[in-house]
């Protein structure tokens, strides 16, 4: 039996001849030269469009031992702007979206999280919604569905990302705290007046360990 499990554990680390890039997390096979290639692109474009200079007027709305979250909304210098729209397309790109959707509207509201080595390692993008639909969830059954019934809402959660290699350390869950107390001024947000549109199989997890505790 323990032959087996480190069989496993083997397995997986090498991902069966792949490699994980440390800084960007790209997985791809080192022999391949193609791959070689397209992983040396794709590491320069992602770490470009991560790092966070520092600005001038930043917004910070939380701080933490790691990190923190500046909040960008959608009149601020093109500095901004800018970064915004370089991490939501690298975000996009992950997620599999096409193109870059229209442009944000004025009511978005942007969380970056900015590790303390300077980089943008968690986005959340929230815009104010009038009604959702509520997913139900079938005991023992992997499939999703939605209520017919819409329900008031306040906040859309339209996009939430964490870096590959900053994953399950609260990270997302720091970001929707933190949209919650900031969305509405002078109010904290309930669970159910946010929603998470289209979630990923990512995204659920999340959203129902989120709601739920
Ligand atoms: N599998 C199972 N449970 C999970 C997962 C997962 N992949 N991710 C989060 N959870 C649950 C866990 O219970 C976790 O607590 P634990 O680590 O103590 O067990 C809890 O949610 C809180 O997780 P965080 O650490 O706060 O989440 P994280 O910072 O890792 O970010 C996210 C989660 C944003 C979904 C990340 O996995 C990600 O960026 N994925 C790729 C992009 C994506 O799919 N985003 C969602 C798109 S849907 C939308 O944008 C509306
Ligand atoms: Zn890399």
């Amino acid at each position: 039996k323990e032959t087996k499990d480190q069989f496993f554990i083997d397995a997986g680390q090498k991902h069966f001849g792949t490699t994980m890039c440390k800084s960007c997390g790209m997985i791809y096979t080192a022999s391949s030269p193609e791959d070689e290639m397209q992983h040396a692109h794709y590491h320069h474009r992602f770490l470009e469009g991560i790092k966070y200079v520092g600005w001038k007027r930043e917004r910070v709305v939380a701080e933490f031992w790691d990190g923190k979250i500046v909040l960008v909304l959608p009149r601020d210098p093109s500095y901004a702007l800018r970064k915004v729209e370089d991490v939501q397309e690298l975000v996009d790109h992950e997620l599999g979206f096409q193109k870059v959707v229209p442009k944000c509207s004025n009511k978005t509201k942007t969380f970056l999280f900015i590790s303390d080595e300077k980089r943008v390692v968690g986005c959340l993008i929230a815009e104010p919604i009038k009604q959702a639909f509520r997913v139900l969830s079938k005991e023992c059954s992997r499939a999703w569905q939605c209520s017919d019934v819409p329900e008031p809402a306040i906040c859309g959660i339209s996009r939430i990302w964490v870096f590959r290699l900053k994953r399950r350390k609260r990270i997302a869950r720091r970001l929707v705290d933190t949209v919650r107390n900031c969305f509405m001024f002078g109010c904290f947000l309930s669970t159910n007046e946010i929603a998470f549109s289209d979630p990923t199989p990512d995204g659920k997890l999340f959203a129902t360990k989120y709601c739920n505790t």
